[in-house]
């Protein structure tokens, strides 16, 4: 071990990161800022290729800092994975989705994990960042790791790291956001600390990998439940004839105690809709059954349905119906100011109005096209779609837009996101 943090501690070691989305690239780039070579690895060509050419394709990195890295050869990508031998650590980031039954599809981390055996080297750190059930690490990875390269914390080191990125954040980066890890030992922990301390400003350090993996799935499972409660609360208000947006305002004028959470047409991204399931499905197997969970996944996935029905029934007012009537679609991805489209509500929303038999089109300044397996929509000028549609949905509030003028042109506007704040019209429908 003394051999590794001596390389380390003078930044003389080269890093791998697998998989170079929307975490992995971010964190190569943070790695090759502080000075140490990093191999940027992904089966996807086109990325590969991307990175080499210096240009960024993830919106938090900007292509000039990319090209930067990769001209001072501290950055390079590859899609081969030999590369691997060379290596002192290496960390896993790719995708942890579910499959067609919600359950965990850990296909993508199992393969990575066989060609980090199938390329080894000597005294090597693994970090799993994915997000991940509780006991993934110490059940699936080291027993395969350690029958390959030998004893954990002495011959390789295993830890869990989840990853807190927060696309769009113009505060919280991954150099300045605080980083949980959990080692399977004391070796294990000691190595992954003095590594990520190089690109990483606070380090917070877990018992376990157990524990760092129930980490992440507490801090969206907080969201995805608290989302939830916030979501049946707009529905009461709307009941009630109370504005929503007015109360949680009010509410968060308490100094303590409150926290305010906004409700809106549903969860996306591939966090929040996702990892709470990952728990769920894990506590199953403990004839355990998460019951806040599951019901906030049932009250945010009912979102879409809701909000069409928002459009229903501002159409009656006009004596229209959905069916044969134009509703134009402001904002496409899953939140503001990102090209994200994974998991967005905008996709559902626009799915049940196509199935109640209305026509319709898209405005994103940030999407220009959706290309989905089962939906494939260009998207139009915002005056075009304002001036066209019988009905106006802000589904993401994205901050370039100007909402006095989507008011002022649309005919109605449904807003599920108090992106209307402040004017007073009486053909805005809010949640
Ligand atoms: N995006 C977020 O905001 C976010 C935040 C926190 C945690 N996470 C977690 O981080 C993990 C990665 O998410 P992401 O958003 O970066 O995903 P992503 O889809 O943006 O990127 C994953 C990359 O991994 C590559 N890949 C897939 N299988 C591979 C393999 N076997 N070998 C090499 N490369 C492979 C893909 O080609 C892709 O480029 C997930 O577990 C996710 O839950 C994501």
């Amino acid at each position: 071990m003394d051999g590794l943090l001596k390389k380390i501690e003078s930044n003389n070691v080269k890093i791998g990161v697998i998989g170079m989305g929307y975490v992995g690239l971010p964190l190569a780039i943070e790695i090759a800022k502080s000075d140490i070579e990093v191999a940027a690895i992904d089966i996807d060509e086109v990325k590969v290729n991307a990175i080499n050419l210096g240009r960024s394709y993830v919106p938090d990195v900007s292509t000039s800092l990319l090209n930067e890295q990769v001209q001072k050869k501290r950055l390079k990508a590859f899609s081969s994975f030999e590369i691997i031998k060379a290596l002192d650590a290496i960390i896993i980031c790719v995708p942890t989705p579910l499959n067609k039954t919600k359950d965990p599809d850990l296909t993508m981390v199992v393969s990575a994990v066989e060609k980090i055996i199938e390329n080894r080297g000597k005294q090597q750190l693994i970090v799993l960042e994915s997000t991940t059930y509780p006991g993934t690490t110490e059940e699936m990875i080291l027993p395969r790791l350690a029958q390959s390269y030998g004893k954990v914390g002495r011959d390789f080191y295993l830890a869990f790291s989840p990853e807190r990125i927060d696309p769009g954040n113009k505060v919280y980066n991954t150099y300045n956001t605080p980083k949980v890890i959990g080692g399977i030992t004391s070796n294990c922990v000691e190595v992954a600390t003095k590594l990520y301390s190089n690109f990483v400003k606070f380090i917070v350090p877990v018992s376990s990998p157990r524990a760092a993996e129930m980490v992440k799935l507490l801090e969206n499972t907080f969201r995805s439940v608290n989302i939830g409660l916030v979501n049946e609360i707009a529905m009461m208000c709307s009941r009630l004839g109370v504005d929503v947006w007015e109360v949680i305002d009010a509410a968060s004028s308490k100094p303590f105690g409150f926290m305010p959470f906004k409700p809106g047409p549903g969860l996306g991204g591939h966090c929040i809709p996702v990892d709470p399931l990952y728990l769920s499905w894990k506590l199953k197997t403990l004839n355990y059954r998460a019951r806040f969970i599951e019901l906030a996944s049932e009250i945010n996935g009912d979102m879409p349905r809701y909000v069409v029905n928002k459009i229903n029934e501002a159409l009656n007012g006009c004596n229209k119906s959905v069916r044969d009537s134009k509703v134009f679609v402001v904002g496409v991805s899953y939140k503001k100011d990102i090209n994200d489209l994974r998991e967005s509500p905008a996709i559902d929303v626009i799915h049940l109005l196509k199935t109640r038999g209305a026509e319709v089109f898209y405005y994103d300044p940030y999407v220009d096209m959706i290309q989905l397996e089962d939906l494939s929509l260009k998207g139009i000028p915002l005056e075009q779609g304002l001036t066209e549609a019988d009905c106006t949905i802000i589904i993401t509030d994205h901050s370039s837009i100007d909402y006095q003028k989507v008011v002022d042109k649309a005919k109605l506007v449904v807003d599920t996101r108090n992106a209307t704040k402040g004017i007073n019209n009486s053909k805005i429908f809010k949640l």
